[in-house]
């Protein structure tokens, strides 16, 4: 018996990998089915961060996010598109043991989700576990710079690669990522300098959170930049202003439901016999 398939054409790692030096790659945040359908049309990465921790469950830090909310959240987005590539970041605790672990919670990820690759905080030692993903055949995006994951470690959130040593740091880090075999890095909260020099440095694209012009794509927080918050860094842009609209809508429906002005008869169900 033959099932009657949709057929999909998603984005791959290679295609990602592929577009270094050429279009810059455009890529967001999704947690939501209906988010990532509306960010499938335009964006060439679909990043399912472990920022969904702060973002929609209320915590202070990454630190807390576990495999199974990334699991659920992949899931979820991946109903919702259909031409991105799908990544998901592996959470803090899911990968720093070392290789075997981190190659059985990523093929957990990717089985349950379907999703096209894993993103991981590529610290100094995390080049080893990335190149033991890759060659088992498990696409790998690395993150440099400002890695969130560390907040507890380094005091919290803080730009990277602003005194010469640090900068030779993060660049290594970059370089040992994509050595390992990563498609695309991400670079997050470093100077502009540097941010260009990994860029030419790195056969594979960077994209930049924080991180300047100079980088081969960009990536934001979607609910950052749609203004879902008061506050946001300062490299965020924000293109709408979702807080004030979703308030503004909420007091408009509160005073129609104690007006009474809501539900209207357009808005309410009548038996088919009149009463
Ligand atoms: O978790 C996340 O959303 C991220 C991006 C901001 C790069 O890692």
């Amino acid at each position: 018996m033959s099932a009657q398939r949709e057929e999909i054409n998603r984005l791959t790692a290679s295609d990602i990998a592929a577009r270094k030096g050429r279009e810059p790659l455009v890529c967001l945040t999704a947690y939501t089915a209906p988010i990532a359908e509306i960010l499938d049309e335009t964006c060439d990465v679909i990043l399912v961060g472990d920022s969904v921790g702060m973002v929609l469950h209320g915590l202070p830090n990454t630190v807390g996010v576990t495999l199974e909310m990334m699991i659920l959240h992949g899931q979820a987005v991946m109903r919702g598109a259909r031409r991105a590539m799908v990544v998901i970041d592996m959470p803090f605790g899911s990968y720093e043991a070392g290789p075997e672990t981190a190659y059985a919670n990523a093929v957990r990820v990717l089985k349950e989700t379907g999703a096209q690759g894993v993103k991981l905080e590529s610290g100094p030692v995390v080049a080893e576990t990335i190149a033991y993903l890759v060659r088992r055949g498990i696409p790998v995006m690395g993150h440099v710079g400002l890695r969130p994951q560390s907040a507890l470690v380094e005091g919290g959130f803080r730009a990277k690669g602003r005194e010469p040593e640090e900068r030779m740091k993060v660049l290594a880090e970059a370089e040992a990522a994509a050595d390992a075999g990563a498609f695309a890095v991400v670079v997050e909260g470093v100077a502009e300098g540097l941010a260009r020099q990994i860029t030419e440095r790195l056969k594979v694209p960077t994209i930049g959170i924080g991180a300047s012009s100079g980088c081969d794509g960009q990536i934001l927080v979607t609910d950052d930049m749609l203004g879902l918050f008061e506050w946001t860094p300062r490299f965020v842009r924000r293109y709408a202003d979702l807080k004030t609209e979703i308030g503004d809508a909420v007091r408009a429906y509160a005073e129609d439901v104690r007006a009474r002005r809501f539900p209207a008869l357009a808005e309410t169900y009548f038996a088919k016999t009149g009463n």
